[in-house]
């Protein structure tokens, strides 16, 4: 059941005001329901990779197909949380969360059900009523990622969604997320500076090396689900980390 959801063919692109190109003919390819961490040196990319795959961006060359198709208009095709997402500080959490719904034109009534019982599987019954500025740095991300999850695709982007966090949410995080995904089988990509977050989420990892980038590297993560944090201290997780950093320092060095 390899079922291709997000595909790159020889995609070529280059920002216009810009003479480097970010990706230069790259072909990749994400399976339905895996997991799929990329990370890479800041500037090498990755961000850019999601404005292309959501349809901000349109490539030079080449096609992106999503769910096997090409699609005229991609945007609103794919779940995408972007880096530094804010909610709206004057909206409470319950219209925060309803917003996706209501820009599809669903009825305010109607948006609202249907995201508090979804804030309520998120660990955040009671707080429909309160604003982004009574909620810790996790549970704003959690609204977050409803949003996300509330478009209705099956593939989710995220953008660096813990970097703000401190060390003990963000674990705490890491592993909502893995529940979120193992509940729902939705495929996400999920981009990172942190090596053991890649490792401790990912089936596979994109490595960001080059620029442009024409072939990303890629590893398998040699871990079996459901996984615990200890598991990155087995030999061969060490010695992949030790892998995975080398191949970004060599970037900086470069
Ligand atoms: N709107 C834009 N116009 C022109 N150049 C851009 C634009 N956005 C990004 N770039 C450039 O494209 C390259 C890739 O940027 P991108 O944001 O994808 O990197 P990134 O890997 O996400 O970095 P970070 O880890 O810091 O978030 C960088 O050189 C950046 O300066
Ligand atoms: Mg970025």
């Amino acid at each position: 059941m390899n079922k291709s959801v997000v595909e790159f063919q020889k995609v070529s692109f280059t920002y216009e005001n810009s003479e480097t190109g970010v990706l230069d003919s790259l072909n990749l390819n994400v399976n339905d329901g895996e997991f799929v961490s990329i990370i890479g040196a800041s500037g090498s990319g990755k961000s850019t990779l999601f404005r292309l795959i959501t349809g901000l961006e349109k490539e030079n060359e080449g096609r992106i197909l999503i769910n096997g198709q090409v699609h005229q208009n991609r945007l609103g095709t794919v779940g995408y949380m972007p880096q530094q997402d804010l909610l709206l500080p004057w909206r409470t959490i319950a219209d925060n969360a309803a917003l996706p719904l209501e820009l599809k034109g669903m009825a305010k009534k109607e948006a609202h059900q249907k995201a508090a019982e979804l804030l309520k599987g998120f660990g955040l019954g009671g707080y429909e009523q309160r604003f982004p500025s009574d909620l810790s740095g996790g549970m704003k991300q959690r609204v977050s990622f409803l949003r996300t999850v509330l478009s209705g695709s099956n593939v989710l982007l995220l953008d660096e969604p813990f970097s703000a966090l401190d060390a003990i949410t963000r674990l705490s995080m890491q592993e909502w997320l893995l529940e979120q995904w193992e509940k729902r089988k939705h495929t996400i990509m999920f981009i990172t500076h942190d090596v053991n977050e890649a490792l401790f989420l990912s089936d596979r990892i994109y490595i960001f090396a080059d620029q442009p980038v024409h072939k990303l590297k890629e590893v398998q993560v040699p871990l079996r689900r459901p996984r615990t944090l200890s598991d990155l201290n087995k030999s061969e997780v060490l010695e992949l980390k030790e892998h995975l950093i080398n191949q970004l320092r060599m970037k900086v060095v470069q």
